[in-house]
C-alpha cells in the first residue's frame, strides 16, 4: 500500500478531530483503492441485509429508525479489499500515537440506503455497547447533486452541519459524542462505514 497522504496532513486532520470532534476529508482513497472498493461493493450487493439497531444479543430491525441495508466486512474473507484494511490499521496506529487513543480492533460494513432511506438522529455508542470510539465513513456516490438529499447531518452546539455524501469523501468523528443522522435521499446512497474500537467486539460488555 502506498500512502497517499503525508504525515503532516494526517496530523492536521487529527488536530481538527481533537478540536471539533469531527473532520471531513475529501479525496480520501487512492484512485486504485477507490475503484477496488466500489467494484467489491457492487459484487456484494445481492447479499446486503436490513441493518439492525442495538447491541448484539438484543439487536433488532427497527425500520422507523434506520432503513439501510448492510454487508459486514471480514478481513479474512474479504481479502480483495485488503488494502482497505491496511489503511484502517495505519490510521489506527496514527491515532494511537498522536491522540493517545487506546484502540484495539475495528468493524466495518458497506451500507446501501435505498431511495427514501434515512437514519434518525443517534450516537454511535450505545449504553450497553460502548466500545466504539471513532466512526469512519467513506462515501461512494458518483455525481451526487445538492437536490439528491442523503446528507449526513451533524448536530453540534444546537447547530448543525450538513455533509453531502460525495464520492471519495470521508468523515471521521467521535462515536461517543457526535449526534448525527442521515437525511432521506432521493436515490440509492452508498457508503463504507465503520468503527475503531476500544477493545474488540465480543469482549468486555458483550462477552459477559
Ligand atoms: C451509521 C451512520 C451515517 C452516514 O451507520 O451509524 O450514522 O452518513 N451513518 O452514512
Ligand atoms: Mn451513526
Amino acid at each position: 500500500m502506498h500512502p497517499k497522504h503525508s504525515d503532516e496532513q494526517w496530523s492536521t486532520w487529527f488536530d481538527t478531530l481533537a478540536e471539533n470532534d469531527f473532520v471531513l476529508i475529501d479525496d480520501f482513497f487512492p484512485v486504485t483503492l477507490l475503484a477496488v472498493v466500489r467494484e467489491f461493493f457492487q459484487k456484494q450487493e445481492t447479499q446486503f441485509r436490513p441493518a439492525k439497531v442495538g447491541q448484539a444479543r438484543i439487536e433488532q430491525r427497527v425500520p422507523e429508525i434506520r432503513s439501510d441495508m448492510t454487508y459486514w466486512l471480514d478481513q479474512q474473507r474479504d481479502a480483495e479489499i485488503n488494502d482497505f484494511f491496511l489503511l484502517v490499521e495505519d490510521i489506527m496506529e496514527r491515532l494511537k500515537l498522536e491522540l493517545f487513543l487506546s484502540l484495539q480492533g475495528f468493524e466495518f460494513h458497506f451500507a446501501l440506503y435505498p431511495a427514501g432511506g434515512f437514519y434518525k438522529p443517534h450516537l454511535d455508542q450505545f449504553d450497553a455497547r460502548s466500545n466504539r470510539m471513532i466512526s469512519v465513513i467513506i462515501y461512494l456516490n458518483e455525481n451526487w447533486q445538492p437536490g439528491d438529499g442523503g446528507e449526513l447531518r451533524i448536530h453540534k452546539d444546537s447547530e448543525f452541519v450538513d455533509v453531502q455524501p460525495l464520492l471519495n469523501r470521508a468523515i471521521i468523528f467521535r462515536s461517543d459524542c457526535i449526534l448525527h443522522e442521515v437525511l432521506p435521499a432521493s436515490k440509492p446512497r452508498r457508503s463504507l462505514t465503520g468503527w475503531l474500537l476500544k477493545r474488540p467486539s465480543g469482549v468486555g460488555v458483550l462477552g459477559i
